[in-house]
């Protein structure tokens, strides 16, 4: 490893944390999720009650295991198609380190309660000023590897990345602007309607920009790479890119309908949300077309099932969004688990599922050896797609269910059913969707079992990874 063309050592390491906090935050998953079906594993201990982990529980998944994936795959994917090794490696590291730390405060400080109560910004400001330290970091890493590339062309994959970064910095530092009172403790700088307004535009553009278009990024490397064809259209590829950035940013208020936020607020998100269906379809649809001409590998590769499964998950998801967008469609699904279903299909079954296939495919070549087990990453797709199909199916019925009880009225006007017997009705919904978890959970120790044998293997890869001059 010491003769690497590359910065790799900041690369393995993220990309082995990836599997760690995948299994970490996915566990803290299914338990919140058996909470939510048997109440009494709260354990009445108040760190270890639901309203305390779940927020560790998105932190964990989205910021340690998606954010780890994010890091490495655009680490890698840079250095590769920019010819060049990494800019600044000591930053790198320092990157790495530091993201670590953010992770280990959070695990600390969110079970004890320490929240700003602003969703996927729960930290407190020290928190937050370290995250602004590490993600400058990042962006001049980033930046400065593409600024010192030895190729004229940007290929495609640092478009997103590169997009991702920058929306990133500007959301975090104006969502999380705050009058602190002492160490653990600060108020927004907005009020009412303008602090939910503005927490609704980085939560939505946190979902735009960290939970997609970072991992289109990773598709735009990762397909071609595995599937050995080239992009379907690249031009396709750029406008996909500027009409995703584009539309996106304006969509948060969809998660605001029918509150204080005036209307025209309202129907201008439902708009821009009908509009984000055809630019994300049209990268769903380069990214599956990509394997024109190579369809059969889908039968024997178990890596690349992975990243074309995810590509229509995204597909799935960004057709259910739009549609949940429509003002008189939010009116049922909005506060139901009609919700919680459509973020895991987007949650499992493209973010976790590209992040999967992405390290199977990176990780042997990281370390120089070959993956340990096909057929185990075989059972671990299994797994996975079982696992979301479960999670989703039953949220999708409790969803509507809740929705349509909570709105049935009785010929004098009252409600027919009260809230707690909608509740109870949850109940066997939550039981599969907690298994759903735990299936997929199952999966990812496999996987952590596969990595752990082909990193500490004897079997070395055939190809190492090519010099720069002959990389792409
Ligand atoms: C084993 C896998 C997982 C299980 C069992 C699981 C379970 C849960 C549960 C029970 C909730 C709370 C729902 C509620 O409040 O009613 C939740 C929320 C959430 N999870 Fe997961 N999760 C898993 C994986 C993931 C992954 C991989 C991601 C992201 C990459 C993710 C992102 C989220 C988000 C964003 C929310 C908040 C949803 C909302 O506010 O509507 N989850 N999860
Ligand atoms: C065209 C793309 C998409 C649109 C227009 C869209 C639209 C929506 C809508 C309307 C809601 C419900 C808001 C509410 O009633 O509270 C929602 C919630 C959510 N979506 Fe999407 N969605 C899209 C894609 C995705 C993808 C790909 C992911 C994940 C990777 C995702 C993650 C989420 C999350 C995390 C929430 C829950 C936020 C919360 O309440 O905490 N969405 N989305």
């Amino acid at each position: 490893m010491a003769t690497d063309t590359y910065e790799l050592k900041v690369v393995r390491q993220f990309a082995i944390m990836t599997v760690v906090w995948g299994i970490v935050g996915m566990l803290v998953g299914v338990l919140i999720a058996a909470q939510l079906a048997w109440p009494v594993l709260n354990f009445d201990i108040p760190w270890l009650t639901f309203g305390r982990l779940r927020p560790l529980h998105t932190n964990a998944v989205i910021f340690a295991f998606g954010g780890s994936a994010l890091f490495a795959t655009s680490y890698y994917v840079v250095q590769r198609t920019c010819h060049t090794r990494l800019f600044a490696p000591g930053l790198a590291a320092f990157t790495f380190w530091g993201w670590q730390l953010i992770i280990v405060l959070a695990a600390v400080t969110l079970p004890l309660g320490v929240t700003s109560g602003k969703e996927y910004a729960e930290l407190e400001w020290p928190i937050d000023i370290l995250i602004t330290v590490v993600w400058v970091s990042y962006a001049i890493v980033f930046f400065g590897t593409l600024a010192t590339r030895k190729v004229k062309h940007i290929y495609v994959a640092n478009w997103f990345f590169g997009g991702f970064i920058l929306t990133v910095a500007v959301l975090h530092l104006v969502n999380s602007a705050a009058m602190p009172i002492n160490l653990i403790k600060s108020y927004s700088a907005y009020a009412g309607v303008q602090d939910a307004m503005i927490q609704w535009w980085y939560g939505h553009n946190a979902v735009g920009f960290f939970l997609t278009a970072g991992f289109l990024g990773i598709m735009y490397y990762f397909v071609p790479k595995q599937a050995g064809r080239p992009v379907y259209s690249y031009r396709l590829s750029v406008v996909h890119f500027w009409a995703l950035v584009f539309t996106y940013i304006w969509a948060g208020p969809h998660h605001l309908h029918y509150t204080a936020l005036p209307d025209w607020t309202q129907s201008l998100g439902m708009v821009f949300s009908l509009v984000l269906l055809a630019p994300s379809w049209g990268g769903m649809i380069n990214g599956i077309m990509t394997l024109s001409g190579a369809w059969e590998k889908l039968r024997t590769d178990p890596v690349l099932r992975f990243l074309i499964v995810s590509v229509s998950f995204y597909g799935m998801s960004t057709f259910e969004g739009p549609m949940m967008a429509i003002k008189t469609v939010n009116a049922l699904s909005h506060y139901t688990d009609w919700t919680v279903g459509h973020v895991h299909s987007g949650a499992l079954g493209w973010v976790a599922m590209i992040s999967i296939g992405a390290m199977y495919f990176l990780i042997p070549k990281l370390f120089n050896r070959e993956l340990h087990s096909l057929k185990l990453v075989e059972v671990h797709f299994w797994l996975s797609t079982i696992g979301v199909v479960l999670y989703i199916t039953s949220m999708w019925i409790a969803g509507i269910m809740q929705g349509l009880m909570w709105r049935a009225v009785n010929d004098d006007g009252t409600l027919t059913y009260s809230f707690v017997e909608s509740v109870a009705a949850m109940h066997p919904y939550y039981v599969i969707r907690a298994l759903g978890g735990a299936i997929f959970l199952t999966g990812m120790l496999i996987m952590a079992w596969n990595i752990w044998k082909t990193v500490a293997g004897s079997k070395p890869a055939e190809m190492a990874i090519p010099a720069p001059a002959a990389a792409h």
